[in-house]
């Protein structure tokens, strides 16, 4: 059967900086301006400046785009040039950006917005707000997120700018790493995307398991493969248990991240992470009706977010030494496919009684989070799935679920999750529920009744030992069902940018965060 091939991501926007508007490319076609709220006082920010290098009278230009709110984060009033400045022949528009306060997380959203209004309008340059490095990060994360498509539709929307200039007043030497992170962090969320957007027909776990090999081909990270072989002789009862049911063995990816340098304080840290890769979920016997199952080609969406960060890990030049642990199969219905009641060992020996073939991602990570308590070793482990419908049903479509056996990791990472614009909210791993778990025949059943997202952290908790650990509950947040900010419809790669960020926090100090605003 012939699928169509589904085009990889595009070339990168080609980002630079610029003290001044007028000396730029004479080709650029679209120049945005930033309008911002100082207490009340609505001002194109810069605008004295850009009428002198210009020519073009902004407060005049902010007076047409009244009626509207024009600071508003992502409002955007569009002027045509009729008579184009001194040294932009080819200038046909102006768009006047609305970015508040001009925080980094407003600019993001902004800038995610403009990156869609200005399809097709060429190359771009946007006057910055303000100086701040957080804000021209957010510029270049929002312009590359908000322009996410990836679709074999004949009428594909036209292209975004491919060569952007943002000018700024001042041009510090940190410009060299600030804009070559940013594009690398927002291009791990493309990936992330990209692999969720991909249909099952063609997402078998082979294919995803080549994909990730092929995403870290160029990259300082090396990769091992456990094959269905493999894997049942090593005891991967919960991965094999899951994946027996496919005409697709499943498949086990262990990622391995060394810093080239770093220092005395982290070396003897060692992150592992763990994402949930079902390239289809049925349910298994225990079916899913139909309403539940459409989506469910990306419930691989945590395996995803981890290949996606491990893929950035290199160009960020993160310093701590990560490992990364992708448990890939497809939990479909067939003769042979697991059945409610069936009993398996997992990795290490622990047991669980299936009562439910649709809690199937618990049992794929169990194996995983043994392996990595048991043979890597780790001072810190994080998972992230697509776990539990509860969690949606606890916090809604924007905010992710975090779990913690630790206050300090909890807290970590949901100042990681706000500065990236994936927020979080913590749930309790609370011993109340413990007993839901108790199977007569086996260490636990996967799943009975009480609060799902919690039981099913709770179900996890028994394989970590006393590590310390996290768990992101993404089934949330994996999707977003209209274009909003930089999350566009779809696969919104909700995670990548949190996890780059605390990995990479550790070798820098965290940034001033006085400018975040309120959630
Ligand atoms: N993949 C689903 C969870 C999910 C639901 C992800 C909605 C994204 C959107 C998971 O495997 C599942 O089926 N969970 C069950 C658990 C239950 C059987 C205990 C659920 O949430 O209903
Ligand atoms: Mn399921
Ligand atoms: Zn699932």
């Amino acid at each position: 059967v012939s699928s169509p091939t589904f085009p990889t991501i595009p070339p990168r926007i080609d980002f630079s900086v610029s003290a001044k508007t007028t000396t730029l490319d004479q080709a650029v076609t679209l120049l945005v301006l930033p309008v911002v709220d100082d207490d009340g006082q609505i001002r194109v920010e810069g605008g004295r400046e850009i009428a002198t290098e210009t020519g073009i009278n902004v407060e005049r230009l902010l007076e047409q785009a009244a009626g509207g709110e024009p600071a508003h984060t992502g409002v955007i009033t569009q002027l045509p040039v009729l008579d184009q400045p001194d040294g932009f022949p080819k200038l046909r528009s102006i768009m006047l950006l609305g970015v508040d306060e001009g925080t980094p997380e407003q600019i993001r959203r902004a800038a995610a917005v403009l990156a869609r209004a200005s399809r097709g309008h060429g190359d771009v340059v946007i006057r910055m707000p303000g100086s701040e490095d957080g804000q021209l990060s957010a510029v270049i994360e929002g312009m590359v997120l908000g322009s996410f498509e990836l679709t074999v539709r004949q009428d594909r929307l036209p292209p975004v700018a491919s060569r952007v200039w943002l000018v700024r007043p001042s041009v510090p030497a940190l410009e060299a790493e600030v804009i070559p992170r940013a594009i690398a962090a927002a291009h791990a969320a493309w990936h992330a995307r990209r692999l969720a957007t991909m249909p099952s027909n063609i997402k078998s776990p082979e294919w995803l398991a080549d994909e990730v090999v092929r995403l870290l081909e160029d990259t300082p990270v090396t990769v091992t493969r456990f094959d269905d072989e493999q894997l049942r002789a090593d005891g991967f009862g919960g991965i094999v248990a899951v994946g027996q049911g496919s005409s697709t063995p499943p498949t086990l990816l262990k990622l391995e991240y060394q810093p080239k340098s770093s220092p005395k304080r982290l070396r003897g840290k060692h992150v592992v992470l763990v994402g949930k890769g079902i390239t289809f979920d049925t349910g298994g016997l225990s079916i899913k009706p139909a309403e539940s199952m459409s989506n469910m080609k990306r419930d691989m969406t945590g395996a995803a977010v981890v290949a996606s960060v491990m893929s950035a890990l290199g160009e960020l030049e993160c310093q701590v030494r990560v490992t990364a642990l992708l448990p890939i199969a497809e939990n479909a219905v067939s003769g042979s496919a697991s059945r409610p009641g069936d009993v398996i060992t997992h990795y290490g020996g622990r047991t669980t009684e299936i009562t439910n073939t649709d809690a199937e991602g618990r049992l794929v990570l169990a194996d995983a989070l043994a392996y990595a308590v048991d043979q890597l070793k780790p001072s810190t482990v994080i998972d992230i799935a697509t776990l539990t419908g509860g969690a949606k049903v606890a916090l809604g479509t924007r905010i992710g679920a975090l779990f913690s056996t630790s206050d300090e990791l909890a807290v970590a990472l949901d100042n990681a999750g706000q500065d990236a614009g994936e927020p979080l909210w913590r749930l309790p791993l609370s011993g109340e529920y413990r007993g839901k778990l108790h199977s007569s025949v086996a260490d636990a059943v996967n799943s009975s009744g009480g609060p799902p997202a919690i039981t099913a952290a709770l179900f996890l908790k028994s394989f970590v030992g006393d590590t310390e650990w996290a768990h992101l509950d993404i089934a949330s947040v994996g999707d977003a069902e209209e274009d909003r900010f930089e999350w566009t419809k779809g696969p919104t790669g909700f995670g990548v940018r949190t996890i780059l960020r605390w990995l990479t926090q550790f070798s820098e100090p965290r940034p001033n965060s006085d400018q975040r605003s309120e959630k």
